[in-house]
């Protein structure tokens, strides 16, 4: 006699759980380990907020791009060595992430408060977290217990990371890729209601949208019009940037979605929101209930941190975010 379905299913069911429960993030995984750590995060996230308000942007960016390509395991926070080229190196993180230094000094002063203990990728998730609240955002509590990673490799970032030029169904794809809903890509999108973009990474839809056309007919003219004003054409300042919602670029406020609305979007990816009736539905949802779609963008941020995590005895806690252990 074989096996029982239900036998089957408790065993599944049993796996599941163990399995589970050995990769399990917890809320206030350091408070009896280190009880400072998120305190100490916190308070050179606000430094660095007080210095330049732009750096929360760049910490939230590096904590999608580190958990995106091999999972949140600070990948991205590596240096390049003679051997090795990083992620940080490679297109689209190379000419653009920012906030680097903020981890560096959190974790200076974690090492010396709890020696080996803080995680870089915990620490990215928490300054993006301490981002979201400074730039206005609602606050939420971050599992934790990652374990930082050992391998970051600049050809694996292209890959992972969707590129602004990304209809509705690339993007929808790369997310669904980690895990994550539409609804989730929808939600986490509202992310670039602060920060900055680089010219180079939209004037495709100012100057060379395609064959026949020169200017993304989806792009407001108006808008188009201020934008060639910041992003000359044929300029080879490739520092130039603009804000991505520039109503209020450093408010964490549902007014990205507002500017989706009226065809403001930034980027393709962005704008390709209202391609499909299911997304444009909650692109309208999120631009009249701001605090629905803060709390939303919560819940999806906390679910794309646990992607692909180590935890356990697995990876290790680095004791230089730029560094594996030796
Ligand atoms: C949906 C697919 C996405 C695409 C195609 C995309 C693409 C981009 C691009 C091209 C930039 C500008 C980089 C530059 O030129 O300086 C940018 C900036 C930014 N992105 Fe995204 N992104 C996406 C999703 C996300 C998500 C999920 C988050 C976080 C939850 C996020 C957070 C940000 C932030 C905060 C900035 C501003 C960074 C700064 O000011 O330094 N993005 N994104
Ligand atoms: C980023 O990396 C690409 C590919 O290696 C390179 O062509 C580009 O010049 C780099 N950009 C910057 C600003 O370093
Ligand atoms: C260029 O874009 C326009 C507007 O979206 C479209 O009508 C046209 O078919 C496109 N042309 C080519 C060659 O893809
Ligand atoms: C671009 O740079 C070159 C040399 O660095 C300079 O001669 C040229 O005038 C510049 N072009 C523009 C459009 O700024």
């Amino acid at each position: 006699m074989g096996l029982s379905v239900g036998m089957l299913l408790a065993l599944a069911v049993g796996l599941c759980l163990s399995v589970g429960l050995e990769a399990q993030l917890q809320i206030g995984f350091y408070k009896s380990k280190c009880s400072t750590a998120e305190s100490i995060v916190r308070d050179e996230v606000i430094k660095a907020f007080n210095r330049d308000k732009g750096l929360a942007a760049g910490l939230l960016r590096m904590h999608f791009h580190d958990c995106f390509v091999r999972g949140c395991e600070a990948s991205v926070l590596i240096d390049s060595t003679p051997s090795n080229t990083a992620e940080k190196d490679a297109p689209p993180n190379n000419r653009s992430l920012r906030g680097f230094d903020v981890i560096d000094s959190a974790k200076a002063r974690l090492e010396t408060r709890c020696e080996g203990v803080v995680s870089c990728a915990d620490i990215l998730a928490f300054a993006a977290r301490d981002s979201v609240l400074l730039s206005e955002g609602l606050w939420y509590e971050v599992p934790s217990g990652r374990r930082d990673g050992r391998i970051s490799l600049a050809s694996e970032v292209l890959a992972n990371i969707p590129a602004p030029f990304f209809n509705l169904d690339q993007v929808t794809q790369f997310f669904a890729n980690k895990g994550l809903t539409q609804e989730q890509m929808v939600t986490l999108s509202g992310a670039h209601t602060i920060g900055r973009s680089h010219c180079t990474s939209f004037s495709n839809r100012l100057y060379n949208f395609n064959s026949t056309t020169s200017q993304d007919p989806t792009l407001d003219p108006t808008y188009a019009a201020e934008l060639k004003k910041d992003c000359p054409q044929g300029s080879n300042d490739t520092s130039l940037v603009v804000p991505m919602n520039p109503s209020s670029p450093t408010v964490f406020d549902s007014a990205y979605y507002t500017d989706v609305l009226a065809n403001r979007g930034l980027f393709t990816s962005d704008q390709s929101l209202l391609t499909s009736s299911a997304t444009a539905s909650q692109v309208t949802q999120n631009s009249n209930n701001g605090y629905q779609w803060k709390s939303k963008f919560n819940a999806a941020v906390v679910e794309m941190g646990k992607i692909s995590v180590f935890t356990g005895t697995d990876g290790e806690i680095r004791l230089n975010c730029r560094v594996i252990n030796p």
